[in-house]
């Protein structure tokens, strides 16, 4: 249930926004961010990376958004239209979260072999925000690694959510953290209205 000022969901009436999920353990998270967004009357278009179906199903987030959930570059190719080039020109603004290391990597480095990372190659980032909200094991958010591709994401002009502190499901406590359902949906609509 959203506890927020309602104006922020009045904004997102109509709005088509995505939502990609990758393989985190915070990925259950996402159920109530799509849920709140299909109650703001929002377009709902949700991605999932093959690791973030291991974690929550397709399925969940199909009933949530009340649309087809997009698992491969290889469905509903049209000729004229490819789906990730329809769906990446559609969307207002695309969330990804929660983002794993790996995708962090990917998305620094140019990748674009799988659906989510193929969507965001597509999405012309001076039109259409990208938000990025790692999330991961304390150790992994510390690596060198994690933060080199960090900062150059936001140097490439991806807004980065900076991940909460507190517990990890590996049952420690640090930064990592997915922020909570209310925050990234605050996020959506922050990025929509600039
Ligand atoms: C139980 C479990 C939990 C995981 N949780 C995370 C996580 O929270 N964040 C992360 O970056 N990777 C996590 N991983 C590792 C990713 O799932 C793995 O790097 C995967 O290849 C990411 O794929 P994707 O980026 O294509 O979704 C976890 C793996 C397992 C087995």
């Amino acid at each position: 249930m959203y506890q927020r000022d309602p104006a922020n969901l009045a904004e997102l009436r109509g709005v088509d926004v995505c939502v990609c999920v990758t393989g985190g353990i915070a990925a259950y998270k996402m159920c109530a961010v799509v849920s709140t967004l299909a109650q703001a009357r929002a377009n709902v278009h949700v991605a999932m990376t093959t690791e973030a179906t291991r974690f929550v199903t397709a399925l969940s987030f199909e009933a949530l958004s009340g649309r087809p959930v997009h698992l491969s570059a290889w469905e509903s190719v049209d000729r004229s239209d490819p789906q990730h080039i329809r769906l990446a020109r559609a969307c207002r603004v695309v969330l990804v979260a929660p983002c794993s290391m790996d995708m962090l990597a990917r998305l620094a480095t140019g990748r674009a072999d799988d659906i989510v990372s193929l969507l965001i190659a597509a999405t012309d980032r001076t039109q259409t925000p990208v938000l990025l909200a790692p999330s991961m094991n304390a150790t992994m958010w510390s690596q060198p690694a994690t933060q080199r591709n960090v900062a150059q994401l936001t140097q490439d002009g991806f807004k980065m959510l900076e991940p909460a502190q507190g517990w990890q499901a590996c049952r420690t406590e640090g930064a990592g953290r997915l922020p909570e359902p209310d925050d990234l949906v605050d996020a959506i609509a922050a990025a929509i209205r600039l």
